[in-house]
């Protein structure tokens, strides 16, 4: 009898932090893959200023996903590309909210299938009430005081109120 192995994806990204879309997203791979590793990346191609370092943001969505042992979380180095065939994932997840998002992921999707052919990256849509959310929209409005808690979990929230000294 052959055994089967499971069918690992990789939801790559900056997760600065994790927000209910990304959060979507991961649950929604669940239903294509056995096993998700949402993996933070310490390279990221759009340049940005980070709010939390790599290791708050894996313990964050480690919080995140307690509930659910078919994900998990870790950081990499390097190319995505090297991650996944070190993983054993030849399954790439992103997130796709909307036209202006394409280009971007159009552009990663081939490249990374330039590097290894062996990788295929899978679009998801995120439920529609998280297709304008965004992590840095969240940061900026953490940032500027504004109320934050419909986008992130109560972990996320903590962090950001602690980041930002929002809270009494
Ligand atoms: O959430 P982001 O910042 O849009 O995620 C982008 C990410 C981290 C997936 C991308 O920048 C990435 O894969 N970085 C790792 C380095 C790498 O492989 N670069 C070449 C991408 S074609």
């Amino acid at each position: 009898m052959n055994a089967v192995r499971p069918l690992v994806a990789v939801y790559p990204g900056s997760f600065d932090p994790i927000t209910r879309g990304h959060e979507d997203i991961a649950r929604r791979c669940l239903r294509i893959a056995d096993e998700v590793i949402v993996a933070v990346a310490h390279t990221a191609t759009q340049k940005k200023s980070a709010l939390f370092d790599v290791h708050e943001r894996v313990s964050m969505i480690d919080t995140v996903f307690a509930d659910e042992p078919r994900i998990r979380c870790a950081s990499f180095e390097g190319l995505l590309v090297d991650y996944c065939r070190d993983a054993g994932a030849h399954l790439v997840i992103r997130g796709l909210r909307a036209v202006s998002d394409f280009e971007y992921e159009f552009q990663m999707a081939q490249m990374n299938q330039e590097l290894w052919s062996e990788l295929e990256t899978v679009f998801l849509t995120p439920d529609v009430n998280y297709s304008f959310l965004s992590a840095s929209l969240v940061r900026e409005v953490a940032r500027l005081g504004g109320d934050v808690s419909a986008f992130v979990s109560p972990s996320v929230l903590n962090k950001l109120d602690v980041a930002f000294g929002n809270r009494g």
